[in-house]
């Protein structure tokens, strides 16, 4: 094993397939998704709505409810920074064993869209957290009351002595957001998951939410999967960018690289559609139509219906992921891949 354990990823999805095998068929949610994330960066995963991101990452925490769904191929390789950098697979867990359970919670946490969904309404915000605490840092109630409190108080909580008397539906949208990256962070994780975290909140919430998770991740140094489709989001937060479509990643590359030379049209498409900081909401131009069914087949490109570029090839080839400069990939046939040496993160091989 490496030494230099800071020049390694934290996380490395390798080929991540992950399907649902349901009566309609088999609907292949994500089809061989690749990315790394470096100690301590933030990387963005952004695509619309039924692109594989929230698959992508309750497979990472082993969340995936079987049946009907599977991780059928990949590997989840985490570098468990408690662990003196131990690396495991994490696609080799059992989803319910004792090692995943102190990786879920412990080493890797969740932020989800609907807080509601997560917070426990029949316990109070202390002891949600506090049970957290006790579980992974072995403290006693006290102790663990007292993190609760400190922690309320980092996500700018006032009153948090009183605050943690409180059950979820006494407190607003926001605050409700701001226990869930408590709870989150309470055990001090190195990669931390937030799958659309600001979507259900007004915009001023939002940056503020924002703001704390960049503090967080100073303060805390925790390695930051972003997921979202608020592209102005992830310009603010994001060293490296995913781009899904259609459960694989078509583009791949520094946010400097996505941002001001983005290579894949449906890349340059959703930059043209969505807000971005500082662009005016009159000069956005939507993609016309909609991302296919998941359980559809599609032979090639699975964007040439809604590609102003498409060829010929593009209906009957899948195009492979090309290196295009630096770190940055595309999978799109307008880059021909040219000899071995390219990359087949995107595209994901055969699948
Ligand atoms: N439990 C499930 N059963 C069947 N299909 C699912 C299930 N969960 C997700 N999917 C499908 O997988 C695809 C990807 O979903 P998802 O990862 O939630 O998309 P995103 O987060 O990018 O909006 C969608 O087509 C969705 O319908
Ligand atoms: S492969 Fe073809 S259809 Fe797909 S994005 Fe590129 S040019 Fe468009
Ligand atoms: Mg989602």
């Amino acid at each position: 094993m490496q030494a230099n354990n800071d020049a390694e990823p934290i996380l490395e999805v390798r080929d991540l397939q992950t399907h649902f095998f349901t009566e309609r068929g088999v609907v292949k949610a994500v089809k061989g998704v690749s990315f790394s994330l470096a100690n301590g960066q933030t990387l963005g995963i952004v695509g619309e709505s039924g692109c594989g991101k929230s698959v992508t990452a309750h497979s990472i925490m082993q969340l995936i409810k079987s049946p009907p769904g599977e991780i059928v191929d990949g590997e989840i390789v985490f570098r468990r920074q408690k662990r003196r950098a131990e690396t495991i697979d994490i696609v080799k867990l059992d989803p319910k064993g004792v090692e995943m359970r102190s990786i879920r919670g412990g080493e890797i946490s969740m932020i989800f869209q609907e807080p509601m969904t997560s917070l426990n309404p029949l316990h109070t915000v202390g002891r949600q957290i506090s049970e957290v605490v006790e579980l992974h840092q072995s403290l006693s109630k006290k102790e663990a009351l007292k993190v609760a409190i400190d922690m309320l108080d980092r996500v700018r909580i006032a009153d948090p002595q009183e605050r943690v008397k409180q059950y979820p539906h006494q407190l607003s949208g926001g605050m409700r957001q701001r226990v869930m990256i408590a709870l989150a962070l309470s055990c001090n994780p190195s990669i931390l998951i937030a799958d659309e975290p600001t979507t259900a909140l007004d915009v001023t919430i939002q940056a503020q939410i924002i703001d704390l998770m960049e503090q967080l991740q100073e303060d805390f140094g925790s390695s930051i999967i972003i997921i979202t489709h608020n592209l102005g989001v992830v310009s603010q937060m994001a060293d490296y960018v995913a781009v899904m479509y259609f459960g694989r990643v078509v583009e791949y590359g520094t946010a400097v690289d996505i941002f001001r030379n983005p290579q894949h049209p449906y890349t340059v498409g959703l930059l043209q559609s969505i807000p971005v900081l500082g662009r005016r909401k009159d000069v956005l131009v939507p993609i016309e139509g909609i991302v296919p069914n998941a359980i559809a087949d599609i032979p090639g490109c699975a964007f040439a219906d809604r590609c102003p570029h498409v060829m010929e090839k593009c209906r009957q080839h899948l195009p492979p992921a090309k290196t295009v400069d630096g770190e940055h990939q595309v999978a799109c046939w307008l880059h021909e891949p040219v000899g071995d040496s390219e990359m087949d993160v995107a595209a994901g091989a055969a699948h």
